[in-house]
């Protein structure tokens, strides 16, 4: 038996970092998703292949935590404890979302496994059920991620997230706008900026409280304007969450470039989206501006996406 399912990436459109110690952040998920074929077979093991990675590898349990596909493994023998079914498996990952990118994709790869492993042996999980599985696979890839991540790929939509009380769907219009998001060309690990923020943090304590403090009432502010569908004051209090953000250390040179180019292009606000260090910006666009935006980020970056935020969560497909 074998079945699909499907988990779009995200953007983070306020509070990446300041989430991960309790400050609320606001997410979107957006029209690019990663799909995940889940097939019982004969023999033993958990075969994983990624089409986008050009890897195929059979899991048995005791390979090391360092292949880059064992995340996906490990989702598939979470949900497979958790339903209480084991068995050889085929996991095929197809995805749209570039890894290492800021926009979610392991996330929405572990979401997609956990929902199609379960399908494929029987059981239709909730969506809380997917979310908590992913979470913990999202672990082995990260350290200690605040959730966030999971919890937009499984539900969809625009949330108001925070890491102790879980996420409030906001109530929102997004179809004034449209996101561009351009690749820094820079690879970073997402576990690794939160380590060094967290280093920093530790030793400024004083100088990060009131940081964490800005930027969580800045994520209110947001989701206020959000809700309003006020886009030129959530433009507005982007820029100042990249101002935080590089703060803390998580920009660069290049990001900055990327970041510039798109305000001065007519972008509504533009920003580093998920750990920074490399990886993509994200800019805010009123619809009609963004093909000027996305030519502008061209001239000096290799990859641009145009994105709209999507109502779709986790879904099963025939
Ligand atoms: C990663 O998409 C966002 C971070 O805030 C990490 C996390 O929330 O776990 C950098």
């Amino acid at each position: 038996m074998s079945a699909v399912a499907s988990a779009p990436g995200k953007v983070i459109l306020v509070g990446e970092h300041f989430v991960v110690e309790n400050e609320p952040a606001i997410a979107v998920a957006i029209n690019l998703r990663a799909r995940v074929r889940a097939t019982k077979v004969e023999g033993e093991g958990v075969e994983v292949r990624s089409r986008e990675l050009g890897l195929a590898q059979v899991f048995r349990g005791d390979e090391p935590r360092s292949s880059p596909l064992y995340p996906v493994y490990f989702a598939a023998k979470v949900t497979m404890e958790y339903i209480g079914v084991e068995s050889p498996l085929r996991v095929e990952v197809f995805s749209d979302i570039p890894p290492a990118s800021g926009m979610g994709s392991s996330a929405a790869v572990a979401v997609a496994t956990v929902a199609a492993v379960a399908k494929a042996l029987g059981v239709k999980l909730a969506e809380d059920e997917i979310s908590r599985l992913a979470y913990r696979a999202e672990e082995i890839v990260h350290g200690k991620p605040s959730g966030i991540d999971n919890t937009i790929s499984t539900y969809g939509g625009a949330i108001a997230y925070r890491k102790t009380e879980g996420f409030l769907r906001l109530e929102a219009d997004f179809s004034p706008i449209r996101l561009v998001l351009a690749d820094s060309g820079l690879p970073r690990s997402t576990g690794e900026m939160v380590a060094r923020v967290r280093r920093l943090k530790a030793k400024y304590p004083r100088v990060f409280e009131p940081l964490y403090h800005a930027a969580g009432r800045l994520a209110i502010e947001a989701g206020k304007a959000i809700e309003a569908g006020n886009f030129r004051a959530l433009g507005e209090l982007m820029n100042v969450n990249h101002g935080l953000l590089s703060a803390i250390g998580v920009s660069n040179e290049v990001l900055e470039r990327l970041v510039y180019r798109a305000r001065e292009a007519g972008a509504l606000g533009a920003k580093i989206t998920g750990a920074g260090g490399g990886g993509f910006i994200v800019a805010l666009c009123e619809k009609g501006s963004e093909e000027r935006v996305a030519k502008a980020l061209r001239e000096v970056s290799s990859r641009v996406f145009v994105v709209d935020v999507s109502g779709e969560g986790v879904r099963y497909e025939e």
